[in-house]
């Protein structure tokens, strides 16, 4: 299949591109810098795979609505959608400024609504599709100094489960996942304090890597997931049982 993976130029997204390019699909790769994803297209076929670079910023309508028209003239119509593309922004509430807050909702939500949006007809033409959301588990359990981030998270994971009982009778599945900490450079950037501070929290006392989640996503993304609609998985060291 197609599979499209937003921010796929470096941490979960660039894992989740790589695992899928392994399992045989044809990946369009997704950044907002070209060079990254190049590079992360360049190690799928690398290593046997078929991988395409595709530079847009998902918050910006015309550069979505663009790219989606060369990923249709290029490779076709993705039967498989990862919104992956995201940023981490910590401050305590009083210091969100508007435009950070914006910013956060801009690429994680409205992002996410804009390249679904793109992507669903032609999955809803074929009777078939696969659309997995990143959340995160900071999106069901908040975290202290991530108002805005904890709240674009949970608003991710309500879009899912809408789409998810709107589309999955017309043969589209969607669900998230809601990773824990990984160790990504989006993580790196949190505070010393923060980060020791949730490790000695985490029942298994570590955080994941990249790949452990790109395995969580590649089994959404199988048949072995059928029964999955609406869920949102937790790859998290054990630090939200639900
Ligand atoms: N690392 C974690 O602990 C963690 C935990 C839970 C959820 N997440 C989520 O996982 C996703 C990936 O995060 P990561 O840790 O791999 O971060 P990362 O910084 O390593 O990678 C994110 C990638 O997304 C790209 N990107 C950012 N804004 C974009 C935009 N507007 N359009 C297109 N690409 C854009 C960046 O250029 C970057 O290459 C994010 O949605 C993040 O919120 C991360």
């Amino acid at each position: 299949m197609i599979a499209l993976v937003t921010g796929a130029g470096s941490g979960i997204g660039a894992a989740i591109a790589e695992r899928l390019g392994r399992e045989g699909h044809e990946v369009a790769v997704n950044d907002l810098h070209l060079d990254a994803a190049e590079t992360v297209a360049m190690r799928i076929r690398d290593a046997g795979g078929s991988a395409r670079a595709y530079a847009a910023d998902v918050s910006d309508e015309a550069m979505v609505n663009a790219m989606m028209e060369r990923v249709g003239a290029q490779m076709g119509a993705p039967g498989i959608l990862v919104n992956n593309a995201g940023f981490g922004h910590q401050a305590p509430f009083l210091e969100i400024e508007p435009a950070d807050f914006d910013r956060i909702f801009a690429v994680h939500v409205r992002g996410t609504y804009l390249m679904t949006r793109v992507c669903l007809p032609a999955m809803l033409a074929a009777g078939q599709g696969i659309i997995v959301n990143v959340a995160s588990q900071l999106g069901q359990i908040g975290g202290v100094e991530l108002a805005h981030y904890s709240g674009a998270k949970a608003a991710v994971i309500g879009m899912t489960k809408s789409l998810a009982r709107e589309v999955s009778g017309q043969g589209v599945r969607v669900n998230a996942v809601a990773p824990g900490p990984v160790n990504t450079p989006l993580v790196e950037a949190l505070s010393d304090e923060w980060k020791a501070a949730k490790r000695s929290e985490l029942p298994l006392g570590r955080f994941g890597e990249p790949a452990e989640i790109g395995g969580v996503v590649a089994f959404l993304c199988s048949d072995d997931a059928a029964l999955f609609v609406g869920q949102t998985l937790g790859p998290n060291s054990g630090d939200v049982m639900l």
